[in-house]
């Protein structure tokens, strides 16, 4: 076995058997569950909501707040769930819980989490944006979203475990900008966080086919689901493009192409999809300040 698959191997060590790895809540997992099965109904969602006092409070800040202009005020669970949607409340659920393993008032300016997590959110966003441009289906559309907040979560790993070496990386790359995080990251901890986060997928017990999506989403060509690896391809990087303000005039040098042939996204489609973007984020301070 070579240096770099010992390290592989150590890290995959670490990730399973490590005993204080953020546990997901369980209410985000059952939540998931009662979305994924084509039976379940609205009263089991709003059942599960009104166990929990603070994503009670949140969904009615959400289906009262501005942006959906109801007339009258929303009083209970039942009429939220009814007025704001399944999905648009499962969302709720899984940003305002996955927000405290996310944020820590973490100070160093290598690895803000507040910027991370707008990341995630612009990136979930992104991909619901894309799946639905191209093979509309709600469905597809929310498992995008989800997997896009997602993708990212072996970097909140690594700066949980590994924070010096973490910023290491970081520094690297910015001095040296040939070679992208995920390559240092293998050369550094064996693993890049695509292959981290597909770990704590799996540890999780979150559905199988998210796995692939997180593990590959900065190497697409090597996913064999390569439509939804190729959506969270496209969209992290659309919107990295977008928070940093670029016009988005180079950004095709950095998506892969087999990304866009497999999503059968247009290149002149990119710009229109960055500008619902920005649009939809100005709308989206309940799941960036969850
Ligand atoms: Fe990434
Ligand atoms: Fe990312």
């Amino acid at each position: 076995m070579d240096e770099n698959s010992k390290m592989a191997q150590k890290m995959r060590e670490t990730v399973l058997d490590m005993d204080d790895l953020p546990t997901l809540p369980s209410v985000v997992l059952k939540v998931i569950k009662i979305i994924d099965n084509p039976y379940s109904n609205a009263d089991q969602l709003t059942e599960l909501i009104s166990m929990d006092q603070s994503l009670t409070a949140k969904t009615l800040k959400l289906a009262n707040s501005a942006y959906y202009g109801f007339p009258r005020e929303i009083m209970t669970v039942t009429e939220a769930v009814v007025v704001l949607g399944f999905l648009t409340v499962r969302n709720l659920i899984l940003t305002s819980t996955l927000y405290n393993i996310f944020v820590n008032e973490n100070e160093d300016k290598n690895f803000d989490r507040r910027k991370f997590w707008k990341h995630s959110i612009a990136t979930a966003i992104c991909a619901r944006l894309l799946v639905s441009a191209t093979v509309p289906g709600q469905k597809e559309e929310e498992e995008a979203f989800t997997l896009g907040i997602l993708h990212d979560v072996g970097k909140v790993f690594l700066d949980n475990n590994y924070h010096e070496k973490l910023m290491m990386v970081i520094r690297e790359q910015r001095r040296n900008r040939k070679d992208p995080v995920y390559k240092i990251e293998k050369r550094v901890f064996g693993m890049d966080h695509g292959e981290i986060g597909a770990l704590i997928i799996d540890r999780w017990n979150l559905p199988e086919n998210f796995i692939e999506p997180i593990k590959f989403h900065h190497r697409p060509s090597l996913a064999n689901d390569k439509f939804m690896t190729s959506v969270l391809h496209v969209a992290d990087i659309i919107s990295k493009y977008s928070m940093a303000n670029y016009d988005g005039t180079d950004i095709l040098s950095h998506i892969s192409g087999d990304a866009l042939t497999a999503i059968s996204l247009k290149k002149d489609s990119i710009k229109s999809i960055m500008q619902s973007l920005e649009y939809e984020m100005s709308n989206a301070d309940l799941f960036l300040n969850s």
